[in-house]
């Protein structure tokens, strides 16, 4: 049975070094055929730099999704348009550079389709990730599908999630970079974690530094957000793929300490 494993929102080039230096090991471990990851805080907790995005494809990373930080590089905007293995919320507005969808290619060929989509409550206007997904689910290409479900609020993702139930394989939220407890398959096949945890530094504050972000909060002038250093943890779900079926027969979390 192919097995996927989705690991949460990258932060930092410390993690992504890490994950370079230590992934050919993980996949062999858990015996994963798609690495997925979402690196939407890889460039000093912000965006991913065009670097890093073939820092983890040549480290074995299948696929990339990403969120609200998608465009937050300028420099990503020509591997958004011509790389086919990344893409960026397919509910941006329809001007944005990239693709609603890609394709993630195990390194035996199979193939497995990713997207991600944002949420609307306590987030920024974008359109509707309802309708997005209608109009990618029925688009071309073949094998299961991964949908990302970028998002803030619990209910939002749990209502998308049931929504997505039978047309995807995996339904995974990510965003808040704390990993909800909540995984399962719902009944139609799907497998549905509300959130799926940070990939990063694990002791700071949804992976910045504490002492960085509290004198802004105490004083109101804006100070620099830095990121947290080392206790570097992957955080995701493993799910298993019946590949006649596209759908899912087993999801368990993903806590890997690395350093
Ligand atoms: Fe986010
Ligand atoms: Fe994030």
């Amino acid at each position: 049975m192919p097995v996927l494993l989705f690991l949460g929102d990258i932060v930092g080039q410390e993690t992504i070094d890490l994950i370079a230096w230590r992934l050919g090991k993980i996949r062999t471990k858990l015996g994963v055929d798609w690495v997925v990851v979402n690196a939407e805080n890889s460039a000093n907790g912000s965006g991913l730099s065009p670097a890093q995005f073939r820092k983890l494809r040549d480290s074995g990373v299948d696929g990339i999704t990403l969120g609200d930080h998608a465009l937050r590089k300028r420099e990503i905007s020509k591997i958004l348009d011509n790389e086919t293995t990344i893409c960026r919320p397919a509910n941006f507005p329809p001007g944005a550079p990239g693709k609603g969808w890609a394709e993630a290619k195990s390194p035996a060929g199979k193939p497995l389709r990713i997207a991600t989509v944002l949420g609307r409550t306590f987030t920024k206007p974008v359109d509707c990730p309802f309708v997005a997904l209608d109009k990618i689910l029925q688009g071309p290409g073949d094998g299961p599908w991964l949908v990302d479900i970028h998002a803030e609020a619990t209910g939002e993702k749990i209502l998308m999630g049931h929504w997505l139930d039978g047309r995807v394989a995996a339904a995974l939220g990510t965003h808040t970079h704390v990993v909800t407890a909540d995984e399962g398959i719902l009944p139609k096949g799907t497998a549905f974690q509300t959130d799926v945890g940070m990939s990063g530094p694990s002791k700071g504050v949804l992976g910045r530094k504490y002492e960085s972000i509290l004198p802004t909060v105490l004083t109101g002038v804006q100070h620099p957000y830095d990121l947290a250093r080392g206790n570097i943890v992957l955080c995701g779900a493993l799910v298993g793929i019946n590949q006649d079926t596209c759908l899912a027969e087993s999801i368990s979390r993903v806590f890997i300490p690395l350093e």
